[in-house]
């Protein structure tokens, strides 16, 4: 008798909304349609290291699909090359022993890049992986999307909503700092949907004088307040980021945030209103998926299942020109997808008047005219 398909899930890195839309899809086409065995590691790769599995049946995947957080537990530390437990010992070979006692065909990892970079190095030392790119931030290599990212702008949305009729009662300056590491994502496509009058994000240093220009001659034309969308990882230019925390052992060590609060210790000294900041923080991770991160998951998750199934492994599966293929984990690896300058989305944005924070903006507005995707 054939030796039966036996696979593995896990979900590495910061959760996000979306993570057992695409257990359940992995678990489910795998069951289904190539009656396999299919088993999750529990907390990320901490669960190879610690040997801590359980199976994952039909029914354990029955009824989570709207549920946000990951039922597999996770952790952005355990990186088994060099395993913050031990210090710093590369315990790969035993993930690899482990891997094989399980008698597994692969493992689904469902991460970002830090997950994607341990699976390109576990792909090379033996151990068969298939990612699907998870993320807030949107911002992993050659995929246009990653699920989690329409739930965050959404919540991010709602957030600039609220603060702009507050900001409205009170002549204020309100700012929102959302997430998204070192790319401007969220910032960006929110600030958009939310009609942020600045937008401020990690690709273009902001000049102070700029933003405090549009508070002045917002308050002067009678629009009395100001909304300003800025990522956690935007910069003054000639400034610096704001570090909240270093977590030893993480993949990237550097926890942002902050950034808030010195963009308004700095536009207060130069703007007639008041200024306040709201730093939405963990809430963009939490909670049930929109409808499109559901859907987004279930196609990830089960071309995720198709490819194991085929024995195509060392692949990230990616969105691209709209539709779902896949990239080598290698070209995945250590890199950050940033927003590029020619952005329809920010051509769109500076068409109805919103700054982001630079007086001389070299936006290729040509854009517009092609036919290219705003994801
Ligand atoms: O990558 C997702 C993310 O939420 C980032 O937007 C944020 O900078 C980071 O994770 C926070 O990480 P942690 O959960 O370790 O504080």
């Amino acid at each position: 008798m054939a030796k039966k398909l036996r696979v593995g899930v896990m979900t590495g890195g910061g959760d996000c909304p979306g993570l057992n839309a695409v257990i359940r899809a992995v678990t489910k086409s795998l069951l289904i349609h190539h009656q396999a065995e299919v088993i999750g590691f529990m907390d990320g790769y901490l669960g190879l290291i610690e040997r801590r599995i359980r199976p994952l049946t039909y029914s354990d995947v029955s009824g989570i699909l709207t549920r946000g957080g990951t039922i597999l537990g996770t952790n952005n530390r355990a990186n088994p090359f060099s395993y913050y437990g031990r210090n710093g010992e590369n315990v790969v070979p035993e993930l690899v022993d482990y891997y094989n006692e399980l008698g597994l065909d692969g493992i689904v990892a469902i991460g970002g890049d830090g997950t994607m970079s341990i699976g390109h190095g576990l792909q090379q030392a033996g151990i068969n992986i298939v990612g699907v790119p998870k993320t807030i931030d949107n911002d992993l290599m050659h995929t246009e999307r990653t699920f989690g990212f329409d739930t965050a702008v959404s919540v991010a949305t709602e957030a600039l909503d609220r603060l702009h009729t507050t900001a409205q009662s009170h002549h204020r300056v309100m700012i929102l700092e959302t997430m998204g590491r070192y790319a401007g994502w969220i910032a960006l496509h929110a600030g958009v949907a939310g009609g942020a009058d600045v937008i401020l994000i990690p690709e273009f240093d902001y000049e102070i004088e700029e933003v405090a220009r549009v508070c002045l001659e917002r308050e002067e034309k009678g629009q009395r307040f100001t909304l300003i969308a800025i990522a956690e990882g935007a910069k003054p230019k000639g400034g610096k980021m704001a570090v909240r925390e270093i977590v030893e052992g993480s993949t990237d060590p550097i926890r942002l945030g902050g950034i808030s609060d010195v963009l308004r210790q700095d536009l207060e000294k130069l703007v007639t209103n008041e200024v306040r900041t709201s730093v939405l923080g963990y809430i963009q991770r939490g909670g049930a998926p929109t409808p499109f991160d559901r859907t987004l998951a279930t196609a990830m998750g089960s071309y995720a299942a198709a490819l194991a199934a085929e024995g195509k492994y060392g692949r990230m599966v990616a969105i691209q020109n709209n539709r779902l293929t896949t990239v080598d984990l290698k070209d995945v690896a250590n890199q950050v997808r940033k927003v590029p300058n020619d952005s329809p989305l920010i051509a769109a944005a500076i068409a109805v008047g919103t700054s982001f924070g630079v007086s001389n903006f070299d936006v290729e507005f040509g854009a517009q005219g092609s036919p290219r995707s705003i994801m």
